[in-house]
Order: structure tokens, then C-alpha cells, then sequence
């Protein structure tokens, strides 16, 4: 998703306690960065504008969530959006922090120890043309970095509108040791209460196009 400049970006996430910029240093001790430690930790790729990671930390107050992008300016939005919605109903935060992180490097960010309940890839880039494939946040080079540090009964929970990026990720999960137990290719159609809309998500289903989704747990 390509974001203008926003020259005021960096300097509000530089000042924003829960704004981490060197995820490398907390790698091992991410339960430790958010005041309850031992609540379940979540971690969403590629956040965007924050919409969900801000509907999720205000829904679950009980669970912790990383919300991280590769682009310091898309954070920059992330963090007004997460002021702004929890301001709107009169709450504070404490279950939310932002991370800029280059996915394809999150080895070096998250070790087994962070024991990562729930990863969320919503609507991430498809990158559809061959030579692209290997950038997908699914592609198995991901994948095996994620089995890494996720907890044994932890889980992937992928959304997308994209078919082709839907069904190799399929295939990418299963080829990676993963179980899919829950699978939609239709999934407004199912009006599931507990799905939270991301912005993608909603631009997509007002363009009529079907919302694809996966729960994907590694296999025992
Ligand atoms: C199409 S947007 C989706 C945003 C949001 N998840 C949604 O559903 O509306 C994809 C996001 O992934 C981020 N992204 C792309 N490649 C990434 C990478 N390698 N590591 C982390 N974030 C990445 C982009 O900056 C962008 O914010």
C-alpha cells in the first residue's frame, strides 16, 4: 500500500512509549514489554493504518498485540488511529504496542521464547507475478520463520480478497507442516460476530469481492 509523507510520523512514534523501532533488542523478552505480562500475545504483519490492531486491543483487553509494518509513516497513521479510537470511548491502553519491522527479517526480532499465540496477515501484498512469490507474508521462507517462535498451540489467522495469493497460501501452509482447521472463501458470507474489518477488507467487500480466510495451527 504505498502512504504519502507524513513528515510528522517519526517524531510522534520517536515520543510514543509503546513505538518500538529496534525490535532486534527485544527479541526473547516480548511478553516483558507491556505492563501484564502474562496475558496471550498476538502479533499482526503488515498493520497498516492500525484499524484492526486498535479494534482488537479495545475488544480483547485481556490479550497483548504487536501491530507491525515495514513503513515508519504507516505506523505514524497507526498510532493517531489507535489514540483516536480509544480516546472516542473514554479508554486507556496498555495491551497495544507498535513495531516497525521488515517481515522477512522477523527471525531476528522474535526468538521461541516470546511463545506468539496468534499471528494475523491481513491482506497483505499478493505478489502475484512468479519471480515475487518468495515476498509473500505466507510463503513458506516466512512460514518456517513464524513456526519458529510460535507457541506449540498457536495459530496463523490469514485473510486476503486476492484468489491466486489464497490458494498457494493454501498449499504453502499445508507443504509447511501446518494444519488448516478453519478455511472460507466466503467469509462475510458466514457473519461471523468475532471478525474484525480491517481497511483493506472493507475497500475489497464494497468492491464485491469475497473475502478469503484461514486458520492455519502447526501440526503436533
Ligand atoms: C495492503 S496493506 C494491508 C494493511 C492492513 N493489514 C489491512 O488489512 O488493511 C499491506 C501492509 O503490509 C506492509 N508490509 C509490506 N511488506 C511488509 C514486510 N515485509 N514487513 C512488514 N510489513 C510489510 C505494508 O507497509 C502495508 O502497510
Amino acid at each position: 500500500m504505498r502512504i504519502r509523507r507524513k513528515k510528522w510520523a517519526r517524531p510522534e512514534l520517536e515520543v510514543c512509549p509503546y513505538y518500538i523501532e529496534n525490535g532486534e533488542e527485544m527479541r526473547g523478552r516480548w511478553h516483558g514489554a507491556f505492563s501484564v505480562t502474562d496475558r496471550p500475545l498476538y502479533l499482526e504483519i503488515g498493520c497498516g493504518k492500525g484499524i484492526f490492531a486498535a479494534q482488537h486491543a479495545l475488544k480483547y483487553p485481556d490479550a497483548n498485540i504487536i501491530a507491525a509494518d515495514i513503513k515508519a509513516d504507516m505506523l505514524g497513521v497507526a498510532r493517531r488511529n489507535i489514540e483516536q479510537m480509544f480516546s472516542a470511548v473514554n479508554k486507556t491502553h496498555d495491551n497495544v504496542m507498535l513495531l516497525r519491522m521488515n517481515a522477512s527479517l522477523i527471525e531476528k526480532v522474535f526468538a521461541p521464547e516470546d511463545r506468539i499465540d496468534r499471528i494475523y496477515i491481513n491482506f497483505c501484498n499478493p505478489w502475484n507475478r512468479g519471480k515475487h512469490n518468495k515476498r509473500r507474508l505466507t510463503h513458506p521462507r516466512q512460514l518456517m520463520q513464524y513456526k519458529e517462535f510460535l507457541s506449540p498451540d498457536g495459530e496463523i489467522r490469514f485473510k486476503t480478497d486476492d484468489d491466486e495469493l489464497f490458494e498457494d497460501s493454501v498449499v504453502y501452509f499445508e507443504e509447511s507442516g501446518f494444519d488448516i482447521c478453519y478455511i472460507t472463501r466466503d467469509l462475510h458470507a458466514e457473519d461471523d460476530e468475532d471478525n474484525l474489518i480491517t481497511e483493506h477488507e472493507r475497500l475489497f467487500a464494497n468492491e464485491g469481492k469475497k473475502i478469503k480466510a484461514l486458520t492455519a495451527r502447526m501440526k503436533k
